[in-house]
C-alpha cells in the first residue's frame, strides 16, 4: 500500500513506519490520521513483522502535534470527529498484537506527544521536546492525552503539563516518567533498533498476550485481572513456543521462537 505521509519500511521481522510532513514538521491532518490507521493495521496483519517503530522523518519533530490548519475553522461537530479520527488512528498502536516503539527524534507536541504516549515504550533523543500546548491555542489534547498521560505520571503532573502548554525537554520528561530512555540524537535508531531485537527475540505470542495483560490492567480491577492473567498465561502452554522456550533452556542452548 502506496502513503502520502508516512513511510513504511521493512526489514527482519521490525516495520519503521516514519511521519513524513517535513515541510509541517509532521503534524497530523486527516489524511495522516487515516494512513496511521491503515498502516497500523496492516502492520498488525503481517506475520513477518514482529516490532514496530514509530519515528518522524528529519532531525526537527517527531510530530509537532494535530495539524493547526486544519483544525482552525473546524465546528464543534467537525472537531469531535477529528478527535476520533486520532482515537481510531492511535487506538491502532496501541492495540496492536505487537510491541510498538516511539522513537522520538525532536518535538513531540500535543497529538505527536499522544501518538508516543499510545505507544507500549518511549525512546527519545536528548533533543526531543514534549509537552501539551493545546491550552495555548483554546483547546485541550484531543488524542488521548487527557486519559494516558495521568495513568502513566499520575493526575497533577498531568494537569501540571496540560494546563499549562509548557514544552519541557527530554531530561525533565524522563525525570517525570514519560520517557523510558533518553539517547543521543546519533544514536537514537541504533538502540531503538537493538531494543526492537531484544523483543523479536523473545515469543511473540506470549509477548502480545503480556501486552493485552498490562494494557488491561489499567481499567480492570485486581480480580478481573489475575483472572485474565491466569487465562493467557494458561494459553502460552497451548503453543508450540513454550516447549521450545523450555525444552531449549532444560537443553542448555538459546531458543528459536516461530510465533506458533
Ligand atoms: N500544525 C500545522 N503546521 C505546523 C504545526 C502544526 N501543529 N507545527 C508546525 N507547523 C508548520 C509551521 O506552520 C511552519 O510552516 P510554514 O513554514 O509554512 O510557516 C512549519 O511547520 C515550521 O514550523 P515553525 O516555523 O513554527 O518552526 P519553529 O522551529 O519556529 O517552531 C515549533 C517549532 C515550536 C514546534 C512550532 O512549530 C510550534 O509551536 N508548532 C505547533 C505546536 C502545537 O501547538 N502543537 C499542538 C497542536 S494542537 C493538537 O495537537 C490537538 C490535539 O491534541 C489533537
Amino acid at each position: 500500500m502506496e502513503f502520502k505521509n508516512l513511510i513504511v519500511e521493512k526489514k527482519d521481522g521490525i516495520a519503521t513506519l516514519k511521519f513524513n510532513r517535513p515541510k509541517a514538521l509532521n503534524a497530523l491532518n486527516s489524511e495522516t490520521l487515516i494512513e496511521l490507521k491503515a498502516a497500523g493495521d496492516m502492520l498488525n496483519a503481517d506475520k513477518e513483522i514482529r516490532v514496530v517503530i514509530v519515528t518522524g522523518e528529519g532531525d526537527k519533530a517527531f510530530v509537532a502535534g494535530a495539524d493547526i490548519l486544519e483544525m482552525k475553522d473546524l465546528t464543534a461537530l467537525e472537531g469531535m470527529a477529528f478527535s476520533a479520527r486520532g482515537h481510531q488512528a492511535l487506538a491502532a498502536l496501541e492495540n496492536m498484537e505487537k510491541p510498538v516503539i516511539a522513537a522520538v527524534n525532536g518535538f513531540a507536541l500535543g497529538g505527536g506527544f499522544e501518538v508516543a504516549l499510545a505507544c507500549d515504550i518511549i525512546y527519545a533523543s536528548d533533543k526531543a521536546k514534549v509537552g501539551f500546548p493545546e491550552t495555548t491555542l483554546g483547546i485541550h489534547p484531543g488524542f488521548g492525552g487527557t486519559q494516558r498521560a495521568a495513568k502513566l505520571v499520575g493526575l497533577a503532573r498531568a494537569k501540571e503539563l496540560i494546563f499549562t502548554g509548557k514544552t519541557i525537554g527530554a531530561q525533565e520528561a524522563y525525570e517525570m516518567g514519560l520517557l523510558n530512555k533518553i539517547v543521543p540524537q546519533d544514536q537514537l535508531m541504533v538502540e531503538v533498533t537493538a531494543l526492537a531485537e531484544k523483543i523479536k527475540a523473545n515469543g511473540p505470542f506470549s509477548v502480545r498476550l503480556a501486552k493485552e495483560c498490562i494494557n488491561k490492567s489499567l481499567s480492570l480491577d485486581n480480580k478481573e485481572g489475575l483472572t485474565l492473567e491466569a487465562k493467557d498465561f494458561g494459553l502460552c502452554f497451548a503453543t508450540k513456543d513454550q516447549k521450545e522456550g523450555m525444552t531449549a533452556f532444560v537443553e542448555k542452548r538459546k531458543a528459536t521462537f516461530t510465533g506458533e
